[in-house]
């Protein structure tokens, strides 16, 4: 089905929000749900089921998402919350717990009411709102109530949130897990930097243009900077992030699909398995880190007090739910190798912290050095590397940076830029990742969502520094919040041409 903008429009079917009165569904589902029904994107008939432990009514449960939306509203708060009313989405509510098996008989019994009542067609989408170590139990409950099958003619999707497993074992066991009860093209692993439009865009760079592609590759990249820099600190996320570090929480998932979008090799199609294909390719290229190396590849590091736009700021170990003694990283920089005939020899270098400068997430190709300057150096006022940076957030765009003549007689060259912005190239709505992701599943397109094999091979590359960490071998350096991370991590860049990391 498509709406008046010939955009495809999900049939009808029930939501499921396992965790439905949680932080997230709160902060980023419901809101965006009610941005989908503004822009009339939301499945024709909806029921919004949710599930959790806290005893309430379906009416209750139906303020409780309008309050969220209400919350997390703009200006467009009104509109958007009464929108999902007028888009006529009905709400249901179970109070249960995930280990028993009488939740998902009763939800089986308020589907099969969805479906006669309000024709959802016997479509479901399981969101798992919930803490990873639910994903197997609910799969579980659903398989053994006979939900996960998918009668013909319908769907029944699971859709999960990162963290996918902790490490290379534990994702395995999962993916199992689910595995026993839904097939692959039945779960939607979210990884949300995916759905963001600057992300998206490095395909459509890449692969819709020609005058990239012949630069994108060994002959003339001298080497890669993938940065995803925040200035906040932990919040109140601190008990979570303990046990998950830099290495888990962005690396494994956010830089290495970036990473992997940038090497990988033109897709046959834009459909979601060839793009997939090519992404795995990627990131099978990729050299295992060796033990012994670590220590020239790789800098943690953890933040100390300091000051973020004048205001100070506390220690990573003085965060609430953070041990006093915690040696979690809070910043990771490290040096990947992508062996294959496009990348040999060209650095990948990543690096992601919490409370830097400021918040930039870019890809940077820094180009070789021309194989001769015919002019003296004092003609030269820098000598920065020819750099494409893609900007993938907050100030989305492209920029090109190279060497131009300094007006004047005498014949000087300076840095200058091509500054490409989406803010005033498009006028068009930027879905916010969340509704992206919700659209696409209910649509069951997957492209923007991660296969088994990428998280799988995802692991498989950071494993070797989960089991370095774990044995202390990496050391731990501190850098004052505010600044770009401990100093160690320039050290890495030593041989590159222009041998720092970019200022985003
Ligand atoms: C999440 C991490 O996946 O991504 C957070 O768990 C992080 O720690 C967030 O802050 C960053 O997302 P974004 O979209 O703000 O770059």
């Amino acid at each position: 089905m498509t709406d008046a903008n010939g955009q495809r429009v999900a049939l009808s079917a029930a939501l499921v929000v396992f965790g439905a009165t949680g932080d997230l569904a709160h902060r980023k589902l419901y809101p965006a749900l009610a941005s989908l029904a503004t822009q009339g994107q939301l499945p024709r008939r909806l029921v919004i089921v949710g599930v959790s432990r806290t005893r309430m009514s379906n009416e209750d449960f139906a303020a409780e998402v309008h309050n969220a939306i209400a919350k997390a509203g703009d200006g467009d708060a009104r509109h958007r919350q009464t929108s999902l009313d007028e888009r006529g989405v009905q709400f249901r509510y179970i109070a249960g717990s995930f280990d028993d098996d009488d939740t998902f008989r009763r939800l089986g019994e308020v589907l099969a009411a969805c479906d006669a009542q309000y024709q959802t067609a016997g479509n479901a989408l399981y969101y798992l709102s919930t803490i990873p170590q639910m994903f197997g139990k609910v799969a579980a409950g659903l398989g053994k109530a006979g939900l996960a099958e998918e009668p013909p003619g319908t769907f029944r999707r699971f859709v999960v949130e990162k963290p996918f497993g902790r490490d290379l074992a534990t994702s395995t066991a999962l993916d199992e897990q689910l595995h026993r009860y839904f097939q692959e093209h039945q779960i939607f692993r979210i990884d949300h930097y995916l759905a963001k439009e600057t992300v998206q865009n490095i395909l459509a760079l890449r692969f819709t243009n020609t005058i990239f592609e012949p630069l994108w590759n060994r002959r003339y990249v001298d080497h890669v900077q993938i940065t995803v820099a925040e200035d906040l600190g932990v919040e109140h996320r601190g008990t979570f992030y303990e046990q998950s570090g830099a290495l888990r929480d962005i690396v494994q998932n956010h830089l290495l699909q970036v990473l992997a979008l940038t090497a990988m090799e033109p897709p046959a199609s834009f459909d979601a398995n060839a793009i997939r294909d090519e992404k795995v390719k990627a990131l099978r290229s990729i050299r295992p880190l060796q033990p012994e190396a670590l220590l020239r590849s790789v800098v943690r590091g953890q933040y100390a007090k300091g000051e973020i736009g004048g205001v100070e700021v506390p220690a990573y170990r003085e965060e609430e739910g953070v041990a006093p003694d915690s040696t979690v990283e809070t910043y990771l920089a490290l040096e990947l190798d992508v062996d294959n005939w496009r990348w040999a020899g060209v650095p990948f270098y990543l690096r992601t912290g919490k409370r830097l400068a400021h918040r930039a997430t870019e890809v940077a190709l820094r180009y070789k050095q021309v194989p001769f300057l015919p002019l003296p150096p004092s003609a030269v006022d820098s000598v920065e590397p020819n750099t494409m940076v893609l900007k993938i957030q907050p100030d989305e765009g492209i920029t090109l940076e190279f060497a131009a003549k300094v007006p004047g007689a005498s014949f000087r060259v300076r840095g200058v830029e091509l500054d490409f912005k989406y803010r005033s190239a498009f006028q068009e709505h930027a879905p916010e990742a969340y509704e992206r992701v919700l659209r696409d599943a209910f649509l069951g397109d997957a492209t923007l969502f991660i296969r088994a094999d990428e998280v799988d091979q995802a692991w498989r590359v950071v494993q070797p520094l989960i089991d370095a960490f774990g044995a202390g071998t990496v050391p731990l350096s501190f850098y004052p919040a505010g600044s770009w991370g401990p100093p160690e991590a320039d050290d890495l860049l030593a041989h590159s041409f222009g041998d720092t990391w970019r200022t985003p």
